[in-house]
């Protein structure tokens, strides 16, 4: 082991500041620093978090959606998919069957379709408040301030919108129909008005280089994120990368593990890509430095629809099958379901320092 490595490793877990260059050189083990990166974030995690792992479940409500990122099996061209949407009386039944199987955060996930207009997931987020005791997340994609301010008077808590890039380079290679800049603004909008933020990226994006993980790593920490997701590129056959090969389970598992030294107190889910990609991944996941799983709570039938990328775990499992799947993979690694809301440890107590679960 190289000592400048171990260095860095030990200024992490003093919580010291990284340089641009630190990050880039902390994101390149060498083969026996590897593990011991993984290690030492998964100390930094249980420090943080102790051993509790929080779910979130997910409900995919529509696969519509209006726009036609490169990467992703929903984009608007696709023809190859089966759409479709839920009413909101089928998605507030998920809900309160998803909180009676023992969630706390729902997740309210779909493509960007204006057919659900900001004053319908009002209701659905009254509704579902009413009927259960959850904290709400939204995941449906870039709206603006006014919008996201009625939605959190509504009762949304939580929003998760990934930067997917902080390249603008590479993001505008990626998204034809999109801006740079409103991605940003988005992020910050949500911030100002007091929603937990969930960003993100994805790893072995074509084109995509070390120095530019390094950057979404810096831009994380520099919007103050609150969950960060982070999973593979999965090649899809129905999308223009599809001659693309896939990210590599190890690298993102690299950029999960400096991401929990770089932003300690954040939110960080082992994802459902991850776990797509290796049947192990998850469990690699929580032990380099997350803390979070987001299991489907989709009722089934529709599940298989949600495809953004091949080969997605769990599209054939009922919701209470993934809870108690769930589980026994959380307890095979000696954790412990959270009872708890999982709120960010950052707008529990509004501070920054370390430690503050203790
Ligand atoms: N591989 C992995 N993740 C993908 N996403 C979209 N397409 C892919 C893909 N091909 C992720 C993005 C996006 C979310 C909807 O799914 O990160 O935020
Ligand atoms: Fe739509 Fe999101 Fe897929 Fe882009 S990543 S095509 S916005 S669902
Ligand atoms: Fe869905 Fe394991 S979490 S089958």
């Amino acid at each position: 082991m190289r000592a400048e490595y171990n260095d860095l490793l030990k200024k992490a877990i003093n919580d010291g500041e990284f340089t641009r260059e630190e990050v880039i050189f902390l994101l390149k083990p060498e083969d026996d620093e590897k593990d011991v990166l993984f290690h030492t974030a998964d100390v930094i995690r249980k420090e943080v978090f102790g051993d509790e792992v929080h779910l979130r479940g997910i409900i995919e409500f529509s696969n519509y959606c209006e726009r036609n990122c490169l990467y992703c099996g929903l984009r608007r061209d696709n023809k190859n998919l089966t759409r479709y949407r839920l009413m909101p009386e089928e998605i507030i039944d998920i809900a309160v069957n998803a909180e009676r199987i023992g969630y706390r955060t729902i997740v309210l996930q779909s493509g960007e379709d204006s057919f659900y207009t900001t004053e319908i997931l009002c209701q659905v987020v009254r509704d579902i408040k009413d009927r259960a005791d959850v904290a709400i997340t939204l995941s449906i994609g870039e709206r603006g301030f006014e919008d996201y301010r009625l939605l959190k008077e509504a009762g949304a808590d939580r929003y998760l919108i990934k930067q997917e890039t902080s390249s603008p380079e590479l993001y505008r290679k990626l998204h034809p129909d999109m801006r740079y800049e409103n991605r940003i603004r988005c992020q910050k909008d949500l911030k100002t008005l007091g929603y937990e933020l969930g960003t993100g990226n994805m790893v072995g994006l074509p084109w995509q280089t070390v120095e530019e993980l390094a950057d979404d790593i810096l831009f994380f920490r520099e919007i103050d994120a609150d969950m960060i997701g982070i999973g593979p590129f999965i090649s899809n056959p129905h999308t223009p990368l599809r001659n693309f090969s896939s990210g590599m389970v190890e690298d993102t598992l690299k950029v999960l593990a400096v991401t929990r030294l770089i932003n300690p107190l954040a939110n960080l889910p082992a994802t459902t890509a991850l776990g797509s990609l290796d049947s192990y991944g998850r469990q690699k996941g929580l032990t380099a430095g997350a803390n979070v799983v987001m299991p489907n709570v989709t009722t089934m039938k529709y599940r298989r629809f949600y495809e953004i990328y091949p080969s997605k775990i769990c599209t054939g499992e009922r919701p209470e099958a993934c809870r108690h799947c769930i589980e026994g993979i959380i307890e095979s690694i000696g954790r412990r379901v959270s009872s708890g809301y999982g709120e960010s440890p950052k707008s529990l107590r509004g501070g920054k320092e370390r430690c503050i679960m203790k």
